[in-house]
């Protein structure tokens, strides 16, 4: 008798649970969701970027390997060098390649927390140490305690600008007192647009700085998976040597090209988005029970202070289909995040909150 497969599976994943991705709305049965828990762009793609994609001709043949379009695209767009940036299948594949690069087995990675899961995630995977190191209670960087927790095995930062869930943005002068302490550090911008704030600039000053973009927000492409991260060349270069070659298929490429092409319909969403972000946040105040995080980005953190689990809250949502986001862990519970819709999908959250 062979031993069956599950019996050579590594012990460290026999037990893991993946990643909780959000709910399809497909059990709606058609009805109107307000799909209100990933933080997508709630105008959708460009027309241009649909348009393109159907008019590829052919599916049979490899994506570019080089990325010399999407990098040329993107190194435009931002003002750096094409030799500067590598493309991924999301920015949260640059994130699995970026602690391959720095973090071994042995070293420590840091995870201010709360903030995005996949950090933590990719550090799991990767079989890494993860330090955490928690923000204060206002969701802000604590320096000190970041201090305090580098030690000789530490290889990385990530910094999540703004953070996800909080949606606080970091001052880059804290950036900057993160960025002396010498680690390589990740500013991971995936909602720059929402916010205008970048680490950007700091690159010209600081060798250890890396920066993350993505598509999925602002070009409405979460569906592609596409995304890039701006580097010193030779750290570019390295990571192209770990990277999966193929990884940014053909209607990703299409579509950003299109959508780029387009770029002031995506700001114009990217503004709608924001002046219903600011209503959103005058209007949640309004609910004694609801304390709301100020957020500079496309979705509102608020913490339920009339003792109703965020679990029970959601779901009490869900009947009136609004798809929210609550999370698991000491910081943040009885939180629950609201992503910024539509005016019209707004509303609806605002008039169900009347009702639960
Ligand atoms: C802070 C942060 N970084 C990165 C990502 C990854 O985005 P994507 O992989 O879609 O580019 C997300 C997605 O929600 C995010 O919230």
């Amino acid at each position: 008798m062979t031993k069956p497969l599950i019996d050579w599976v590594r012990p460290e994943f026999l037990d893991r649970q993946g990643y909780s991705a959000c709910k399809s709305i497909d059990s709606f049965g058609g009805r109107h969701v307000a799909k209100l828990d990933a933080n997508e762009n709630p105008y959708g793609s460009c027309k241009s970027a649909m348009e393109a994609i159907s008019k590829i001709d052919t599916l049979s043949i490899y994506p570019d390997a080089t990325q010399a379009e999407i990098r040329a695209i993107s190194a435009k767009y931002c003002g750096c060098d094409p030799d500067q940036i590598v493309c991924g299948a999301g920015s949260s594949q640059l994130i699995d390649y970026i602690i391959k690069l720095f973090v071994d087995r042995d070293g420590e990675m840091i995870n201010l927390v709360p903030s995005f899961a996949m950090y933590k995630f990719f550090g799991e995977v990767n079989g890494i140490n993860i330090v955490n190191v928690p923000r204060d209670e206002n969701f802000e960087i604590d320096v000190e305690a970041l201090k305090k927790a580098i030690t000789p095995k530490t290889k990385l930062v990530f910094i999540a600008e703004p953070n996800n869930p909080t949606g606080n943005v970091t001052p880059l002068e804290i950036i900057e007192e993160v960025l002396k302490l010498g680690i390589p550090t990740v500013s991971d911008e995936a909602y720059y647009e929402f916010t205008g704030v970048t680490a950007l600039p700091l690159m010209k000053k600081y060798e250890n700085l890396m920066v993350l973009r993505s598509y999925s927000k602002f070009a409405g492409l979460a569906g592609l998976r596409v995304g890039f991260g701006i580097f010193p060349k030779e750290i570019a270069d390295r990571l192209h040597a770990i990277r999966d070659p193929y990884n940014i298929n053909v209607p990703a490429l299409a579509a950003v090209k299109a959508s780029m092409a387009n770029i002031d319909t995506l700001l114009a969403n990217v503004k709608a988005v924001c002046d219903e972000r600011d209503r959103l946040l005058v209007e949640l105040a309004k609910f004694s029970w609801l304390k709301v995080y100020p957020s500079k980005s496309n979705y509102i953190l608020c913490r339920i202070l009339n003792g109703k689990p965020a679990p029970q809250l959601q779901k009490e949502l869900e009947e009136y289909c609004i798809l929210t986001r609550c999370f698991g862990g000491k910081w943040l519970e009885g939180c629950i995040r609201f992503s910024v819709g539509t005016p019209e999908d707004n509303d609806m959250l605002l008039d169900a909150l009347k009702k639960v």
